[in-house]
């Protein structure tokens, strides 16, 4: 079934590259492009809480098109967060400035599951909204829908907030893995019916955001993750949208991620893209990955940077320039402005 984008986003270079077709140049966005590092967000979102301003169907259109409008990015992520789904279903759950999201009653046994009750589009009737306003004011340039992956929403509610070892996340896979199986496969129906109410309404492409997925070894990877994941990327095989498949510190594991049914690899900054590219073979683009930290350095460290990822991804069948994670808030903004003028002026065709 065809989505709702536009015809010239579905052609434009960011689904171009994804697809591992040729581009006019290497198109570029930025993970937390939205957010603290524009001072028209912060002015923004002055007193409205972070999950209520994901409601707000004219709210998340305007926060999701100010980076584009600022930056000449060459595709908009669509401005929610990974626990957006959990809290629609109904999970009590809030997002703490500075922290992230914090779980109210974390899971800890069989019968806390019963809270994950499946995911429809009638319990996220903001996001189709929002998609529509977007895609229809966004015109050529792609929208990117996103989920989070069931590894990184089941540390989450495991741990009832961030964590730093998983280590209740981990006790739990190892120990009760029947249990553990039950929660991923309630979290990958969820994380896919979010992405494909995204793609439903319009968006281009997605992005499975699995954060802390480094965290495991490639053994634990395979046996206690993959498959789940697999399930979530799955649910929108049907809708014509590349899937990205992104997470931090999984150098270890990008292959095992391409495999999950992903179309493009995303890369954090602690490997080169040429090792990734070795790594994953040419079965895929990839997406990366420059520091974020090295944002702050002087000008001509940037460019050297931002020009040897350019070449880098030259290796691979298809490259979507990126940083390695996300914009640090305190990032001068117009350094992201010329990051991108450079990444197009120096990969034009
Ligand atoms: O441009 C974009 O990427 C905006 C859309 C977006 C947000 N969260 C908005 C947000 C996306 C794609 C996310 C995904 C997300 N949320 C992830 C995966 C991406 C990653 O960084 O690895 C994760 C792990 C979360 C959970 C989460 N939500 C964290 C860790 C935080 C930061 C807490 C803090 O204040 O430091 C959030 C809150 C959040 N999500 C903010 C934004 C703009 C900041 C909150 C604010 O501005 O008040």
């Amino acid at each position: 079934m065809p989505t709702d984008a536009p015809a010239p986003a579905r052609t434009s270079d960011l689904v171009r590259a994804a697809r591992r077709e040729p581009v006019s140049r290497t198109p570029v966005w930025f993970m937390r492009q939205a957010g603290r590092s524009l001072p028209e967000y912060r002015a923004i979102r002055e007193g409205i809480p972070m999950l209520e301003s994901c409601m707000r169907p004219e709210l998340v259109t305007e926060i999701t098109l100010q980076p584009v409008r600022r930056h000449g990015v060459d595709a908009a992520i669509f401005y929610s967060d990974i626990v957006v789904p959990l809290k629609a279903i109904g999970v009590d759950l809030d997002i703490v400035a500075g922290v992230g999201p914090v779980v109210a009653q974390p899971i800890r046994e069989e019968r806390d599951l019963d809270r994950l009750v499946p995911l429809t589009p009638e319990h996220v009737p903001y996001i189709t909204e929002a998609v529509r306003m977007l895609v229809a004011e966004l015109g050529g340039t792609p929208l990117i829908g996103f989920a989070g992956a069931p590894f990184t929403l089941a540390s989450y509610l495991v741990e009832g907030g961030p964590s730093k070892n998983h280590e209740k996340t981990k006790a739990l896979m190892h120990g009760n893995p029947a249990l553990w199986d039950a929660l991923c496969a309630r979290l990958a129906q969820i994380s896919g019916a979010f992405l494909r109410v995204q793609a439903e309404a319009g968006a281009s492409a997605v992005q499975l955001f699995d954060s802390w997925v480094g965290a495991l070894q490639r053994a634990d990877y395979s046996r206690f993750v993959q498959r789940h994941s697999a399930a979530a990327l799955a649910a929108v095989d049907d809708l014509d949208v590349p899937k990205i498949h992104f997470g931090v510190g999984t150098g270890e594991l990008l292959r095992l991620m391409g495999e999950a049914g992903a179309d493009v690899v995303g890369v954090d900054y602690r490997v080169s893209l040429t090792d990734a590219i070795a790594r994953l073979g040419q079965g895929y683009a990839v997406q990366g990955n420059l520091d974020p930290a090295l944002l702050f350095a002087p000008w001509e460290v940037i460019e050297a940077a931002v020009r040897g990822i350019v070449e880098e991804g030259r290796q691979a069948p298809g490259h979507i320039f990126n940083l390695g994670h996300g914009v640090l808030p305190n990032v001068d903004p117009d350094v992201l402005t010329r990051v991108t003028e450079l990444v197009h002026e120096v990969s034009a065709r």
